[in-house]
């Protein structure tokens, strides 16, 4: 019997301390050797781990970030694909790997899986665009935060009289945007899955505030393109992924331009991402983190833990992660009734 490897890929978020606890308890409450990988994929490239018993793991469950780091390398990208971790599987006699991870990283993990080795998938984004899951780790704590900041930002809008345009991540999904906005009470919520009307937008912010409600809160996702069509970016980061973001100065001049109101940008940016997972991602990452032990000490492989209803459940990893899960427009349409 060997070793059960696990890491976290990708992006950071809330809840990750909750899932590795709960894969190191139940699996060390079997007897059973956990190997903590560090910086995700490059730790297995590179041989850098270390064991986790359950020490190591008191005390996390409601700490940001991750114990055991995270990157954005990959092994098919800037390595060998599987070739490059056979050495340290080997080596540590690592049967199977738990990788918590967004959709990137799962379809990594699904693409070893097809290679021969054991990967049981945990998925967590605060972008929640993972499929065959209805919620991933990471997003419910990213929503409240979106909520607190925009709850901060009225107060200030309503007082100057201001538009104020609130940027939120989610890369090309609008989920954040959907439920941060529909929770904060915003007057328009902009997604990468509707086509923005601009023209539109500015003629309601106008009856609004000819109306008497002189201030007006704009929620907009990342990933939304901006009146040009083009979804704002910097550039690409030192992996080669595209660094989305920006666009709220783009829709804030744009309103400025179309109503004459003054209008001003905020990106919260990783703000979403930082500080302690709310109790729901507390809960879920423990029990994903419980799930997904169990399922590695059996023979199972390429398949995720999902949450169906209020059931853990199993799903194939390539299925979940042949392509984004876009935001369900019913929920953008519930959101719209409160609309300016
Ligand atoms: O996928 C999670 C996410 O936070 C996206 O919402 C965002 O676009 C991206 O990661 C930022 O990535 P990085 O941490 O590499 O800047």
């Amino acid at each position: 019997m060997g070793a059960i490897g696990v890491l976290t890929a990708g992006g950071d978020c809330p809840g990750l301390n909750a899932a590795i606890r709960g894969v190191v308890t139940r699996l060390t409450a079997e007897g059973r050797t956990v190997i903590g990988i560090e910086e995700g994929w490059q730790g297995l490239m590179g041989g850098t781990t270390r064991p986790l018993t359950r020490d190591d793991v008191r005390g996390v469950l409601g700490r940001g970030g991750t114990i055991l780091g995270t990157s954005r390398r990959d092994p098919y990208v800037h390595g060998n694909g599987f070739e490059s971790l056979r050495e340290t599987l080997e080596h540590l006699d690592i049967d199977a790997v738990i990788v918590i991870g967004g959709d990137g990283s799962l379809r990594t993990a699904a693409r070893l899986h097809a290679n021969g080795l054991q990967v049981v998938g945990v998925p967590k984004t605060i972008d929640n665009d993972i499929g065959h899951t209805d919620v991933s780790l990471g997003f419910h704590t990213a929503v409240q935060i979106v909520v607190d900041a925009i709850d901060r930002i009225t107060t200030t809008a309503e007082s100057h009289n201001r538009v104020m345009v609130v940027e939120v991540m989610g890369r090309t999904a609008g989920w954040i945007a959907a439920a941060g906005g529909m929770a904060g009470g915003a007057e328009a919520i902009l997604v990468p899955e509707v086509e923005v009307d601009f023209e539109d937008l500015a003629r309601r912010i106008k009856m609004r505030h000819t109306e008497g409600h002189d201030y007006s809160l704009v929620v907009v996702a990342e990933g939304t393109p901006g009146p040009s069509g083009q979804v704002a970016s910097s550039g690409v980061d030192q992996f080669g992924f595209s660094r989305i973001g920006g666009v709220c100065h783009i829709v804030a001049s744009e309103i400025e331009r179309l109503t004459g109101f003054e209008a001003r940008p905020v990106i919260l940016g990783y703000l979403q991402r930082g500080g302690s997972p709310t109790a729901y991602d507390r809960i879920l990452g423990t029990r994903f983190g419980v799930r997904a032990a169990e399922v590695a000490m059996g023979d199972e492989s390429g398949v995720m833990v999902a949450l169906r209803g209020d059931v853990i459940e199993t799903v194939d990893l390539a299925a979940a992660t042949a392509e984004p899960r876009n935001l369900d427009l019913e929920r953008f349409h519930e959101a719209a009734w409160f609309f300016a």
